[in-house]
């Protein structure tokens, strides 16, 4: 019998690649639901509805990657950020409780600051310094509510498709192409691994079952400066015209520190997170793919 495995959230960056891979595993059945262009496409926020949606596909596992992650949305329409950041996360793991669904639920590496490269552990101290950050840790708190839920905190890049609304690549892709030149962030680290990669990885985990907190992310630390160099290098050969630049002019407060140590889940694993070199490579191996 195949797993059944309904992913929330399946139209937007990380659930297109969870979609992708899920879906061609043998052993796996996937339902779709998101706001639009899912199975089950329908708003969130409508708690009768998702209740409807879990008792009609009965899926073993849930896998949560529906969220508001513009910073600058969560701040001004707070109460929206809580609704899908928090509530939902609660919403979804009782239902799992309820009837004994393995939950999985996407979290962020968004609240370390001061740090640099440190790569932070699951036990660190975090520091929330935006309502992103804010609804994103109560959604944490909300999900282990649930004994058996699984926590991923994790920093992820990747292609979406959605022309009026490009991702961090897909922006860094065409700026780079169009030869403008670029603000990079000198200050702002990340762990940042490909989310055709954290798809992998999640299967994996789905088959183990673990439960508590977990980063999964690259196994390196890097500035946004060397990240983008390195893509545009990896991908066409040059260096883009830039400027050394800093996070701190962003209008809303971000965390800049946002390494992740990710020991725990190689040790679960028995198998190392890919490092930067090996995030950028798959990045390019999916750009020529969909170029
Ligand atoms: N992107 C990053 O840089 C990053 C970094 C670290 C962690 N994460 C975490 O990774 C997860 C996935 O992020 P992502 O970048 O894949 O996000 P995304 O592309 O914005 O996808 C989120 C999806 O959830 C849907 N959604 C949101 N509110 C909904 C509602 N009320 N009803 C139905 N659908 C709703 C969105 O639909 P609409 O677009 O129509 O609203 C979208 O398709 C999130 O938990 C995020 O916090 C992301």
């Amino acid at each position: 019998m195949k797993t059944k495995v309904l992913l929330f959230g399946s139209d937007g960056m990380l659930g297109h690649a969870v979609n992708n891979y899920f879906s061609v595993q043998p052993d796996t059945a996937v339902y779709t639901a998101d706001r639009a262009n899912a199975d089950y496409s329908f708003d969130f926020l409508d708690d009768t509805a998702v209740k409807n949606c879990i008792e009609s596909v009965k899926p073993d596992v849930i896998i949560n990657c529906a969220a508001i992650v513009n910073v600058g949305l969560c701040e001004s329409d707070k109460g929206a950020a809580y609704l899908i950041n928090a509530r939902f996360v609660h919403i979804l793991a009782s239902l799992c409780q309820l009837y004994g669904i393995y939950f999985i639920h996407i979290s962020t590496d968004h609240y370390y600051s001061g740090d640099t490269i440190k790569k932070h552990t699951e036990e660190d101290k975090v520091e929330l310094l935006n309502e992103y950050a804010r609804t994103k840790y109560c959604g944490e708190q909300f999900a282990l509510v649930n004994p058996d839920a699984l926590v991923v905190r994790t920093n992820i890049v990747g292609f979406r498709g959605r022309e009026n609304a490009p991702t961090f690549i897909e922006w860094a892709i065409g700026t780079i192409l169009s030869k403008q030149r670029m603000n990079l962030f000198t200050d702002f680290y990340t762990s940042s691994i490909h989310t055709v990669q954290i798809a992998k990885i999640l299967y994996d985990f789905a088959k183990i079952k673990p439960h508590g907190l977990y980063n999964i992310a690259s196994a390196d630390v890097s500035s946004k400066k060397e990240f983008i160099l390195k893509l545009s290098e990896q991908l066409f050969g040059f260096y883009p015209p830039y400027i050394d630049a800093s996070v701190n002019t962003l209008d809303c407060k971000r965390a800049d520190s946002l390494g992740l140590c990710v020991t725990k889940a190689e040790a679960l694993l028995g198998y190392k997170m890919p490092g930067l070199e090996e995030v950028i490579f798959s990045i390019k191996k999916e750009y020529e793919k969909i170029k």
